[in-house]
């Protein structure tokens, strides 16, 4: 087989890139390792910037999104017994979208499905090969049999944990890395949310976090311990301690119920440099991890996307090699920026073991200030709606 780019993983990074290369006429083939239904059936999160949802526009995947997704402008942070609101568009003219990370994946792969694009579901020991030749190919197995695509480019879009980063020789890539002491323990349940909008809780006990999927269904995370586990957390002691952990009134709001899904996730920063590898490209988890704190992941990964699928069109219509020679460095400039800012959430509102009372303190007085400073609440709004692209 032979395709002009492959593209290694059908998460939500593959699958954008595969239809915006398909919008450009660039001839694509998407290779995972999961099932369709493993890949849907991991529960992420679930906030769109304005940008991102234009890329799932112009993808041709964006119609649900508009009809199901709901338009936030603005958060709380809660601090003190207290609740504040920041009015993010006022600040920005931007609005944010509440929509399932799944929901948007299902939608790219409804999409591919319609355009009858090449997916190869279930591709097993999927290997990038010659990378920095002019030749690049990949192999995988399928049914037993090993398969080659001869390709112009790879796009490792394979996540934290794909073969495509681990592939590139140690001396040429370098790594940064943080790594929090906590987790967080998310639930889902079918319940109105307790808000309209999302509320970011510092709270001497740890960080919560009331945020939704939909009018009726809830999601909600509390900080927990990182060697903690989920059997340790029956919906009842979940349910008690994020009340301990909220301001009155939500806590006289909230409607607790059964959870549909409950899991624990532990807290990195992590960024890889450079993302261009003679012929392969890292896009999205592949490159770089976030935590949640910012609601970054998703939207890092699509501004990835924007980057590389704009360098494959000009390669390909106007002979180019700018845009991929400049990819690398002008994804990294937007990456970074993001990373500080889900570090700077993450540092202010969590409790961090070695913190001491001053800490707790300081994250106060940041607290307080952000909510009583236009040009600091201004400064949170720009980068969690979404620096320009
Ligand atoms: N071969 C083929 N596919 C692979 C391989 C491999 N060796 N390794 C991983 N994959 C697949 C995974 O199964 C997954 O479906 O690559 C895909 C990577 O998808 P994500 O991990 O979702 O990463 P990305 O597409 O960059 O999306 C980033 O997902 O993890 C969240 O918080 C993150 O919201 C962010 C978003
Ligand atoms: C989510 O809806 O899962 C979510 C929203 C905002 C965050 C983190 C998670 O900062």
């Amino acid at each position: 087989m032979r395709t002009k780019v492959a593209i290694i993983g059908a998460g939500p990074a593959g699958l954008l890139l595969g239809q915006l290369l398909h919008t450009y006429g660039v001839d694509n083939v998407v290779l995972e390792r999961q099932t369709p239904e493993y890949v849907l059936g991991r529960i992420r999160a679930g906030l769109l910037e304005e940008g991102t949802v234009a890329l799932l526009d112009e993808a041709g995947a964006g119609s649900r999104a508009h009809h199901e997704g709901l338009v936030h402008h603005g958060v709380e942070l809660a601090f003190g017994g207290a609740r504040h609101r920041i009015d993010m568009h006022a600040a920005t003219g931007k609005t944010m979208m509440i929509y399932g990370q799944t929901e948007v994946t299902l939608d790219l792969m409804n999409a591919r499905k319609a355009a009858g694009l090449t997916t190869i579901y279930e591709a097993a020991d999927v290997k990038p090969h010659d990378f920095d030749t002019d030749l690049p190919r990949v192999t995988y197995v399928k049914d037993g049999i090993t398969h080659e695509i001869a390709c112009d480019f790879i796009a490792g879009c394979d996540g934290y944990h794909g073969v495509s980063r681990a592939s590139v020789s140690a001396s040429a890539i370098q790594t940064f890395e943080r790594v929090y002491p906590f987790g967080w323990l998310g639930i889902l349940s079918e319940t109105p949310p307790v808000s309209h909008e999302l509320i970011y809780n510092n709270h001497a006990r740890g960080f919560a976090l009331c945020t939704m999927r939909s009018t009726h269904r809830s999601r909600y995370y509390v900080q927990c311990p990182l060697d903690d586990h989920i059997d340790q957390w029956p919906d009842d002691r979940f349910w008690d301690e994020l009340k301990r952990r909220l301001d009155q009134k939500a806590v006289d709001e909230l409607v607790t119920g059964p959870s549909i899904e409950k899991s624990i996730a532990p807290l990195r920063s992590f960024v890889a440099e450079p993302m261009r590898f003679g012929r392969m490209f890292l896009a999205g988890d592949a490159s770089h991890i976030v935590p949640p704190t910012g609601a970054k992941g998703l939207n890092l990964a699509a501004s990835d996307v924007h980057y590389l699928s704009h360098a494959f069109r000009e390669y390909y219509d106007e002979k180019s090699s700018a845009g991929i020679d400049a990819y690398s460095s002008t994804a990294l400039t937007r990456v970074w920026k993001a990373v500080r800012f889900s570090w700077w959430m993450t540092s202010m509102l969590h409790k961090f073991p070695d913190q001491g009372e001053f800490g707790a303190r300081i994250q106060l007085a940041e607290l307080d200030y952000l909510v009583s400073s236009k040009a600091a609440s201004t400064s949170l709004s720009e980068n969690y709606v979404g620096l320009p692209l």
